[in-house]
């Protein structure tokens, strides 16, 4: 299976690839890969010639430092599980400086306000770095198909937002979310979670689907209430965030109207952030 750390060297591989007129599926990771990420690679490869994943802690989308230092590197295990679903799959892992240059800084986005809701409020600069970085990976592997996770809703949309503003050409794919057995969206950081926290972690997911039920009947005033009082009954949690949005803005709603919502959560299970999020209608 091959592995490139060096952007130069990749493009001249797919080169091959883009002159064959075969379509380059793209899966863009930060590694300390789950099922999750797994099913977005498998999604690429029944759509596409040849599928890229690429493994890269970007630091520029870590607000917080102790986060950046903190998060799983485990290259090594990474290409073990790529290996077992396809040996196929083309990897990038590049250094830091291979992407910036020596200048680790993002540049600033506007995404038409998408950035300024939920994840965007809370973690300043997170959006800029994300767009930075897609866009640089983007500008090497010239995918036809780039696959995200609805997991991370917002970053989804924003994704999208990029490729629409700068006229990219790629389409970008919204995957579903993989959770464990008992409801857990699947992530990397619930490596940090002890095994009674996983456990206790199977309420955030139990919650959204009962926002899910209310929604049909209830207000969106009542169904944050019920959240809110459902975690307070939890202490062990702490609710950062619990927004109804329209899917297409973000913006938080507060009349029901013929448009799709979602609802969206970040919490802090112990010093573990979580965030997850379900469609409403
Ligand atoms: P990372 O958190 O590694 O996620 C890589 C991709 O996997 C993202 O599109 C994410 O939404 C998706 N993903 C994560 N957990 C998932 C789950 N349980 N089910 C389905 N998809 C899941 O997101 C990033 O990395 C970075 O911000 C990145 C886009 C790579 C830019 O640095």
């Amino acid at each position: 299976m091959l592995i490139f750390s060096k952007k130069a060297a990749l493009q001249a591989h797919l080169d091959t690839y883009i002159k064959a007129g075969k379509g380059i599926g793209f899966v863009p990771t930060m590694g300390a890969l789950h099922s999750g990420h797994l099913s977005l690679m498998q999604q690429s490869l029944e759509q596409n010639g040849v599928t890229v994943v690429s493994i890269f802690v970007n630091p520029t989308q870590f607000n917080n430092p102790d986060d950046l230092k903190k998060y799983p590197r485990t290259l090594e295990a990474d290409a073990e599980k790529i290996s077992g679903l396809n040996k196929d799959i083309i990897i990038f892992a590049p250094e830091v400086d291979e992407m910036y240059d020596g200048n680790t800084v993002s540049s600033h986005y506007d995404f038409d306000g998408l950035e300024n809701q939920m994840e965007g409020a809370h973690r300043p600069g997170h959006f800029d770095g994300v767009g930075t970085i897609v866009k640089k990976l983007f500008e090497i592997v010239r995918p036809t198909n780039a696959y995200f996770g609805e997991k991370d809703f917002q970053q989804l949309q924003i994704v999208k937002k990029l490729v629409e503003k700068n006229h990219m050409g790629i389409n970008v794919v919204g995957c579903p979310i993989t959770r464990e057995d008992n409801g857990l969206a699947m992530s990397s950081r619930n490596a940090r979670l002890s095994d009674a926290e996983r456990n206790e972690a199977a309420l955030i997911y139990k919650i959204l689907q009962g926002a899910r039920k209310r929604f049909d009947f209830e207000s969106i005033a009542e169904v944050k209430s019920f959240v809110e009082s459902a975690f307070e009954a939890h202490p062990a949690f702490k609710p950062e965030y619990f927004e109804i949005a329209a899917e297409d803005t973000l913006e938080p709603a507060t009349l029901k109207e013929n448009r799709k919502y979602r609802a969206f959560i970040a919490i802090f299970l112990g010093n573990v952030r979580l965030i997850d999020n379900i469609s409403l209608n």
